[in-house]
């Protein structure tokens, strides 16, 4: 097997590390050879003897004798041309790129399928935590009914630290950036579209769907306050930027939304930069996936793994179907903060300072805003 590494930074850079010190034993697993015989970036890296550096990728491309193509350098441009023209060659293809999967999994599939090249991309979601390709081969006797996760590391650090250290949000971001944590697009991570990327890769490979990732709403932690944090906590949940994916009566309903977990709950104790997946499935009913989701040697972990996948047959294909359908989950419990008593049926509920705050019984979101209409109030999805 030889290999070319597209992108030598965090990620790419520990895949070559990697493929370099663990050579012998990779190579004992697959019977086969296993050399890296290209890296590429932009600015010169100093790589292993024997491997060659190049700042044009078209030279690993035009290579015959390269088989597996990792795509390590990130956006939605170039490294779709790369991975486009290494499937049309039949070259294997290796990423981590959850943007381009999210935006353009159905074209590069088809590609991949029309030239029976294979594609893995286990690092896109969860980082390390081997989760997309054990959903798919694992998990193959089940249906997987609902996904729900914290997929992004950031958010999680910033809303572990806005309650451990009884920060606001300002000043937890500032910490969270200092130590490297936020992406250089900031929205990415704050608004939720990271964890949408990643969901959108559960949602399509769990349900066998392609959607458009548009369709997938997607709110931030900027609005998650401190105040609520302290009166979640009184209630005895934990706020989490949780993404969500299951089968409703319309269609889909796939999200990402701060959400009341319960603090006995597993996925509500999962903190700091954590990451974690648990799925529904039909007859293992709950299993969970927990790790690092990021970091040089956590995500090049998954990649190295995903390239001596592409030495053995595959089990699923992405022969899936387009659906229009996708809309947010709106039949849930909700939490309510608001200055004043509010004339609404609750499961919990309590007043502070000039404070009232409820946990409502479940019910659809448009009937409770019908209830509320013309208050005031804040409000946020609580886990069932
Ligand atoms: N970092 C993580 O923990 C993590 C976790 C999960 C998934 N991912 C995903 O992994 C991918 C890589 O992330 P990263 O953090 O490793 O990125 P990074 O540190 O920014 O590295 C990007 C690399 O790509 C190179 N590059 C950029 N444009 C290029 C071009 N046109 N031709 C050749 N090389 C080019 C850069 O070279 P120069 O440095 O010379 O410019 C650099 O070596 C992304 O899709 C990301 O979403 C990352």
């Amino acid at each position: 097997m030889k290999i070319g590494v597209i992108g030598l930074g965090t990620v790419g850079f520990g895949v070559v590390e990697i493929l370099t010190q663990q050579k012998e034993r990779l190579e004992k697993a697959i019977q086969e050879e296993v050399t890296v015989k290209y890296g590429c970036a932009l600015d010169e890296v100093t790589l292993p003897d024997g491997v060659i550096f190049t700042q044009d990728f078209q030279d690993v491309l035009n290579d015959e004798e390269v088989d597996v193509v990792v795509e390590l350098i990130g956006g939605t441009t170039i490294a779709k041309k790369i991975i486009i023209e290494a499937l049309k060659k039949g070259k294997h293809v290796v990423t981590a790129n959850k943007a381009l999967i999210a935006h353009h999994a159905q074209e590069i599939f088809q590609v991949a399928e029309d030239n029976h090249a294979k594609i893995y991309y286990e690092a896109a979601v969860g980082g390390g935590i081997p989760v997309v390709v054990p959903a798919k081969e694992d998990l193959i006797a089940n249906e997987i009914e609902k996904i729900e996760g914290i997929l992004n590391g950031t958010t999680n650090f910033i809303l572990s630290l806005m309650e451990t250290d009884n920060l606001d949000f300002q000043e937890a971001l500032t910490i969270a950036d200092g130590l490297g944590y936020v992406e250089a697009d900031a929205s990415l991570d704050l608004d939720g579209i990271d964890a949408a990327h990643k969901i959108y890769i559960l949602a399509m490979n769990a349900f066998e769907i392609f959607f458009d990732f548009d369709k997938i709403q997607c709110t931030g932690i900027r609005q998650v306050t401190k105040k609520d944090i302290d009166y979640a906590k009184k209630l005895g949940y934990r706020i989490k930027l949780i993404a969500q994916a299951k089968k409703i009566d319309q269609g889909y309903g796939i999200d990402v939304s701060p959400t009341l977990v319960g603090i006995k709950d597993i996925v509500g104790n999962v903190n700091q930069a954590y990451n974690v997946v648990e799925l529904t499935c039909n007859y293992l009913e709950n299993v969970i996936f927990y790790g690092k989701g990021a970091g040089r040697y956590v995500t090049a972990s998954a990649v190295v793994s995903d390239i001596m996948k592409t030495h053995q047959p595959t089990m699923w294909k992405h022969q899936y179907q387009y659906v229009e359908n996708i809309y947010p989950i709106t039949y849930s419990q909700y939490y309510i903060r608001c200055d004043h008593p509010l004339d609404i049926d609750y499961e919990m509920y309590f007043s502070q300072d000039h404070d009232h705050i409820y946990i409502t019984n479940p019910l659809e979101l448009s009937q409770l805003q019908q209830q509320l209409s013309g208050e005031t109030y804040s409000l946020l999805k609580v886990r069932g």
